[in-house]
């Protein structure tokens, strides 16, 4: 690998022995400190609002949505260095942001895109893997099986072997993030040609950034496009530590089980369809309503439509969340970038509408805890304008995406020495006994 005017690493091996007196001291001072009260209904509910994790590259607010390390999604818009003035930022420098805490320069930006393109070949054994897969397998399974076929070559289980001492695990960890975050373009894009262009692979342009190669190699050069997967990949990074995704990245490599193999598994529960395929269900259902309405549909039949999924047992996909109360504010910048640049579009109309329709008639249901809509209601009607039309395939986009967050933490993990997860679990009759007796 060539030498990189970037300092990345160097930042993070200054930044590392601050942050670990930090999480020193805070466990001397307030090591006992309550952080509140775990109630039956959070047990059985999922661990709803229950603190237990430690993730320091972002936080989410219920009501204002979520922060990278400290920056909301427009600031970060504001601060983050773009391809062009005004323009999205590039996923590169939320990386960097996340990694140190500390906005990068557009230099030190343009080095590390430079430095990922050096990272980011891909074996002939990849390929293979995912060949002796059926072409139609679902995307996300063949994802998972390239990302489990590149762990071959991961520099921590090396290290491991060798013996590494536990203050050095975070360098190999560095070394297998920024290789995979650098990979996963090369695979996902692979994928999409192999199942949906006849295998025709379009080679990287080592002049593009890591937003606009990665919409190049899918087969997109509209320049709106590019811009749209920059902004894509920054948003869909990271959404703290408790999702299923995030967090089961973080159990699994609280076993030092390396970067490859803790992603991979994050992979298989993003592919779920109440957490990343939620992605893909929101256009197949509002195709699904063109088909049996019409473009123009009116109010009164697109209430009566979101009803009728609703009494047939199913979820709206693309409203709800688990955590937020508010409009996600990755569905709003979604939405400032569809009035930018895509106003006319009738499936972004649609989703304007459903916007009015749908966050009432949840409220009238009276369980659903948050009727607005979250991120993937929008992100489907923006990349099938652009020609990405594939629903099936949108998941593995999120996944990309996703490498970005959750290697930056599984670096500081490691980094902090953040031990096994091990949460106790009961059974219901240690539940009914211990709060039989706690009411006596
Ligand atoms: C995201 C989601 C899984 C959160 O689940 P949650 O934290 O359990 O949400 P709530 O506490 O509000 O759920 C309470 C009830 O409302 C229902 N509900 C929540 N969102 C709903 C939606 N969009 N449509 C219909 N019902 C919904 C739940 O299914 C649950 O019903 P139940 O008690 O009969 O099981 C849920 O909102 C959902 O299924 N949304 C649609 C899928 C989606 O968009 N996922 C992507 C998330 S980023």
């Amino acid at each position: 690998m060539g030498i990189f005017r970037n300092n990345l690493r160097a930042e993070l091996k200054e930044l590392i022995p601050e942050q670990q007196e930090r999480l020193k001291k805070l466990k001397t001072d307030y090591g006992k400190a309550q952080l509140g009260n775990t109630t039956v209904d959070m047990v059985i509910g999922g661990m709803r609002g229950m603190i237990g994790l430690l993730w320091e590259t972002s936080l989410l607010d219920p009501e204002e949505g979520i922060r990278f390390r400290g920056l909301s999604i427009p600031e970060c818009q504001k601060v983050l260095p773009a391809a062009s003035p005004g323009g999205e930022p590039l996923p590169e420098g939320l990386l960097w942001l996340l990694l140190t805490g500390k906005v990068p320069s557009k230099t030190q930006v343009d080095s590390l895109s430079d430095e990922l393109h050096s990272r980011s070949f891909v074996p002939d054994h990849v390929y293979k893997a995912i060949d002796s897969l059926p072409v139609s397998a679902h995307p996300m399974t063949q994802f998972t099986t390239g990302v489990m076929a590149l762990q071959v070559q991961s520099e921590f289980q090396k290290a491991y072997e060798n013996g590494i001492s536990k203050a050095k695990f975070w360098e190999p960890t560095y070394e297998d993030s920024l290789n995979l975050i650098a990979q996963v373009p090369v695979v996902a894009s692979y994928i999409y040609r192999r199942v949906y262009k006849k295998g025709d692979v379009i080679p990287a342009d080592k002049s593009l950034d890591y937003g606009a190669n990665f919409s190049h190699i899918l087969g997109f050069d509209d320049p709106k496009m590019k811009e749209l997967m920059r902004l894509y990949v920054t948003i869909h990074s990271d959404h703290e530590g408790g999702n299923v995704s995030a967090h089961t990245a973080h159990l699994v490599a609280s076993a030092l089980s390396d970067p490859y193999l803790s992603f991979g598994a994050a992979l298989n529960g993003l592919a779920g369809p109440l957490h990343g395929l939620a992605n893909q269900e929101v256009l197949l259902w509002i195709k699904s309503v063109v088909e049996e309405c019409g473009e123009n549909i009116t109010t009164e039949q697109l209430k009566d439509y979101v009803w009728k999924t609703l009494k047939s047992g199913k979820v709206v996909p693309g409203y709800g969340h688990g955590v937020l109360r508010k409009t996600d504010p990755r569905y709003t910048c979604q939405r400032e970038f569809a009035l930018k640049h895509l106003p006319d579009d009738p499936l972004f109309q649609l989703v304007s509408k459903l916007y009015e329709v749908v966050p009432p008639i949840l409220t009238e249901l009276g369980k659903v805890k948050n009727p607005w809509p979250n991120v993937d209601a929008h992100s489907g009607v923006l990349l099938n304008h652009f020609g990405l039309t594939e629903a099936r395939y949108f998941t593995v986009l999120f996944g990309v995406s996703r490498s970005l967050g959750i290697c930056s933490q599984l670096i500081w993990d490691r980094a902090l020495g953040l031990p096994l997860e091990r949460p106790k679990s009961v059974t219901m009759e240690w539940l009914e006994n211990y709060c039989r007796k706690a009411s006596v």
